[in-house]
């Protein structure tokens, strides 16, 4: 079964249709990248599968389970993770403190009374989050920067954060938003290594939404590509770096972007 299916979604702003009857089926183990030009609609329809938009038209399903109407912290329950095109840590808070409270988040609720009696289950719950915090710096190598403040990091430690705030919460299902998002070369490729990692050693599902194809087609098998909010193919990296639909699509984009030409062309 599918980890996630987003069927036939459309989402209109005002006059413009910004997702147009769009598909994508992500697999329960691996890599899936959803790339496409700068406006293209991914963000809109990476809304809808967080549940942070509602379609105009189509389904959303989270292993299975019909949750177009579930609202973000359901579906997060049922096991979907994301982080954002812009980052969303607590600035004023140290990187250990950025995990806890993911972790927290993450955690079941006790509720009010556990709380008020400071009752052993719930000292057993911090240490348990506590662990997990702790666990997640070393993953991630981010103990150097333990004690910092996050507003203080560099943009790719910051972008690292952000994605072990999201696995503090144990998601079988992760959505990204451009992590490479600000980063240059070399940071891109420490968060290639990280991720591919992730994935091995979680056997978590990964939604990669990215502009900038280098990051998607270095770790995805299978690659969408939308356009004007129009699924225009999908593939494996080599057959949609071929694809004239995309590479007309990534015209006029700055080169880094653009699909290089395949070889013999
Ligand atoms: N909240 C919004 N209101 C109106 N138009 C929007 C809104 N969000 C996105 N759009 C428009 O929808 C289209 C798709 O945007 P977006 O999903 O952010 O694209 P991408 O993430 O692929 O760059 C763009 O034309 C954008 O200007
Ligand atoms: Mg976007």
């Amino acid at each position: 079964m599918n980890a996630l299916e987003a069927r036939e979604i459309t989402v209109r702003f005002g006059g413009l249709v910004a997702v147009s009857d769009a598909t994508v089926e992500v697999p329960a183990t691996g890599f899936t990248g959803l790339i496409g030009p700068n406006g293209a609609g991914k963000t809109t329809l990476f809304n809808v599968v967080g549940g942070f938009l509602a379609p105009e038209r189509g389904r959303v399903l989270l292993g299975g389970r019909d949750v177009t109407r579930t609202a973000p912290a359901g579906r997060a329950k049922l096991g979907l993770g994301r982080t954002f095109q812009r980052l969303e840590l607590f600035g004023r808070m140290s990187v250990f403190d950025n995990l806890l409270v993911a972790a927290e988040a993450g955690a079941s609720r006790l509720g009010l009374a556990a709380d008020l009696l400071n009752l052993p289950v719930r000292r057993s719950e911090e240490r348990r989050c506590a662990r997990i915090a702790l666990d997640m710096l070393d993953s991630l190598d981010l103990g150097w920067a333990r004690d910092r403040r996050a507003s203080d990091l560099p943009v790719g430690t910051a972008r690292i954060l952000e994605l072990g705030r999201a696995l503090c919460r144990n998601p079988s299902m992760l959505l990204l938003d451009e992590p490479s998002s600000g980063l240059d070369s070399a940071e891109t490729e420490v968060l290639a290594g990280l991720l591919r990692r992730i994935n091995a050693e979680r056997g978590v599902s990964i939604l990669l939404v990215e502009h900038d194809m280098d990051l998607v087609m270095d770790v995805c098998r299978d690659i969408y590509v939308l356009d004007f909010g129009r699924m225009i193919a999908r593939g494996a990296p080599a057959q949609v770096k071929a694809d004239p639909a995309v590479r007309a699509a990534y015209l006029g984009e700055e080169d880094d972007a653009a699909p290089a030409a395949p070889a013999g062309s």
